[in-house]
């Protein structure tokens, strides 16, 4: 018989979504009439906004017609959609990233999970905790961990959050990784990270040789001026950091499909032979091996995030997620619990009495709400939530009645 990769076997049963998806249809069908409110997956609810999806039938018809029928595209993605993000996500917060550095993509979980292809096999990495689970999953499927002991991975370095350093952890001077995941705003936690924490990552990296992978997935929905937006707006990190976004959460596109990732021409990495590299050379060969672009509509919708109607309409969409934050955050507190996140960020965390997964299993059936258990996320969210506010303003509102008596 074949023989499989094992480091499959080395991980959880499920992918913690799945997992959830699991026990949700189970509720379901033993109580058919009961209408289950997810606040659980992080994933869009509202309607791709009107000029985004005009951009996108263009591109259709443009599709149609022989004249402007286009085949393969760019494996980088067109120019037209680079360098619109390269000036508005970049150059206009004095970031300088330029658009043959920014490669689109189908998604940033795709690319952050892709991404340690271009590493040698025997990097350390280290992961925040709690985390966003494919970081870890696929450091474990490319065999850069050993077993699962005591609720952690042996081999990976876990970068602890908790309500004492805010969910922000910070390097010390002992870490020593090659690899170093930071996903800000947080998922799960919703925290945000400084300028001046930033750059503390940013100066380690330099002094230690590390690459920091930053996930910015949900900057779009930073409010506060203070708070960067990308890591390259931090001095010193185009040569330490590769960045990944995506326009899922940004403008609703998690159906859609489109993502970027920054790899700047400055990184560079050594072969066995002792020679250096730049990593975007690698990351070039990889997408253009493995990959063969978004689709050209997509590309056109995701460029209209850009236009002046398009930023007025996505603003007015994650400021319509923010204000459900805002209910979340204010049920909660109300009740007497502590929350992170839930302002710059569509996730709201919260510390609950006993098990988290026991807490996901009362608020199903008691209220017919689903959250996402904390300890799906790594030991560190272990008697922790995570309270998405991806969904209707009126099912928000239905499900924080709901929860109310639930929470004590
Ligand atoms: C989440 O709920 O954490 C998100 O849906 C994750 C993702 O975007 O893959």
């Amino acid at each position: 018989m074949i023989k499989i990769n094992s480091n499959y076997r080395k991980l959880q049963s499920s992918y913690l979504f799945v997992e959830i998806a699991k026990r949700v249809a189970a509720f379901q069908e033993a109580n058919p009439a009961t209408d289950i409110i997810k606040l659980g997956i992080g994933d869009v609810t509202r309607a791709l906004p009107p000029s985004i999806v005009s951009a996108f039938e263009a591109g259709v018809q443009e599709m149609g017609q022989d004249e402007s029928f286009r085949g393969y595209g760019p494996e980088q993605g067109y120019a037209f959609l680079r360098e619109a993000i390269a000036e508005n996500d970049y150059q206009s917060r004095s970031a300088q990233i330029s658009a043959d550095e920014i490669f689109v993509s189908d998604g940033a979980k795709c690319d952050t999970g892709n991404i340690l292809e271009i590493f040698d096999h025997d990097i350390r990495i280290a992961v925040p905790d709690p985390v966003y689970p494919v970081y870890v999953d696929t450091s474990v499927m490319s065999g850069r961990t050993g077993t699962m002991q005591d609720g952690r991975y042996q081999g990976l370095t876990y970068l602890e959050g908790s309500p004492e350093n805010g969910y922000v952890p910070m390097p010390t001077p002992d870490l020593r990784a090659d690899i170093i995941f930071l996903c800000f705003p947080n998922n799960p936690t919703g925290a945000v990270a400084t300028r001046e924490q930033l750059a503390a990552w940013v100066d380690h990296a330099h002094k230690t040789g590390a690459i920091i992978l930053f996930d910015a997935a949900y900057e779009a929905f930073i409010r506060n001026p203070d708070i960067p937006h990308s890591i390259y707006e931090i001095p010193g990190a185009r040569d330490v950091a590769i960045e990944f976004r995506s326009f899922s959460k940004t403008a609703g596109f998690t159906g859609t499909r489109c993502a970027f990732t920054v790899v700047p021409s400055s990184l560079q990495g050594v072969d066995a032979e002792g020679n250096t590299v730049p990593l975007w050379e690698l990351w070039n060969r990889r997408q253009s091996t493995k990959f063969n672009g978004v689709s050209y509509p997509v590309q056109k919708a995701a460029a209209a995030v850009y236009t002046e109607a398009g930023q007025r309409e996505v603003r007015a969409q994650i400021d319509y997620y923010l204000e459900n934050a805002a209910i979340i955050r204010s049920t909660l507190q109300d009740a007497g619990y502590s929350v992170t996140g839930g302002t710059d960020s569509p996730y709201i965390w919260t510390t609950v009495a006993g098990d988290s997964w026991d807490f996901f299993d009362r608020l199903l059936n008691e209220a017919g709400v689903v959250c996402t258990p904390g300890t799906g996320f790594g030991k560190a969210g272990s008697g922790c939530v995570r309270i998405s506010a991806f969904n209707h303003r009126e099912k928000v509102e239905e499900a924080m009645r709901r929860i109310r008596p639930v929470l004590g």
